[in-house]
């Protein structure tokens, strides 16, 4: 857990609720947090995901590993604690977009579950959604895909601590989805998180 800093500051809360954004958007806001290997298809489902919730009108908002890492998160590399510091700063920004009212699409690789459970609390506390989708693929297939070129890499020694080499990754034991990337077709995975989607009445069950 972060400490917390600066003293003397306290949260202002404005007129606008999370419900009025709710009422206006037509849907709640919730977090997918797809976690999986690198070159599981994390990003690959999050894109085709929020391609069909475009389509039904419902907004939603990547935020995905590589693109954070150039940008918010360009300080940090891939030591335990800079994936830590990587994972909490991910979840407290996709707490803010549930609260704006957005569908925020998470892919990170985190590997470490109590990473995960962090992120998991800090959205129950605010009584917001928090779905994590385990997009499953067996280190022989991400590793037969290689779509950087990065576990070529790792496996020559160029690239030090990454997942799934030499470096642990921790699968989720109760995720809300479980995806087989390597079994599974594109549409098959989209729809069972839509389907979720519906059943927990985060999108309306008629789109
Ligand atoms: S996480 O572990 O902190 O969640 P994140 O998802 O942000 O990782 O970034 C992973 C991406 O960074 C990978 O898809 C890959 O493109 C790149 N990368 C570079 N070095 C590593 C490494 N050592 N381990 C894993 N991914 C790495």
């Amino acid at each position: 857990m972060a400490e917390q800093k600066a003293t003397n500051v306290h949260w202002h809360e404005g007129d606008i609720t999370r419900e009025h954004r709710q009422k206006l958007l037509g849907h709640k806001g919730a977090t997918l947090w797809f976690t999986g290997l690198s070159g599981s298809g994390k990003s690959t489902v999050a894109v085709a995901l929020e391609g069909v919730l475009n389509e039904m009108g419902v907004l939603a908002y990547r935020l995905d590993g590589d693109n954070v890492r150039l940008g918010i998160n360009k300080n940090l590399g891939f030591s335990a604690e800079d994936r830590t510091e990587n994972i909490r700063r991910i979840g407290e920004v996709a707490k803010l977009f549930v609260d704006s009212g957005v569908i925020a699409l998470s892919s990170f690789i985190s590997p470490y579950a109590a990473d995960r459970d962090q992120v998991r609390a800090l959205h129950e506390e605010a009584g917001m959604d928090f779905i994590e989708v385990f997009v499953d693929c067996s280190l022989e297939a991400a590793e037969s895909r290689d779509p950087k070129g990065l576990y070529k890499k790792a496996r020559a020694g160029e690239i030090k601590n990454f997942t799934g080499i030499d470096d642990p990754y921790e699968a989720p034991g109760k995720p809300e989805v479980h995806l087989r990337s390597d079994q599974q077709s594109l549409e098959e995975e989209v729809d069972e998180i839509l389907a979720l989607l519906k059943a927990r009445g985060i999108v309306s069950a008629g789109l």
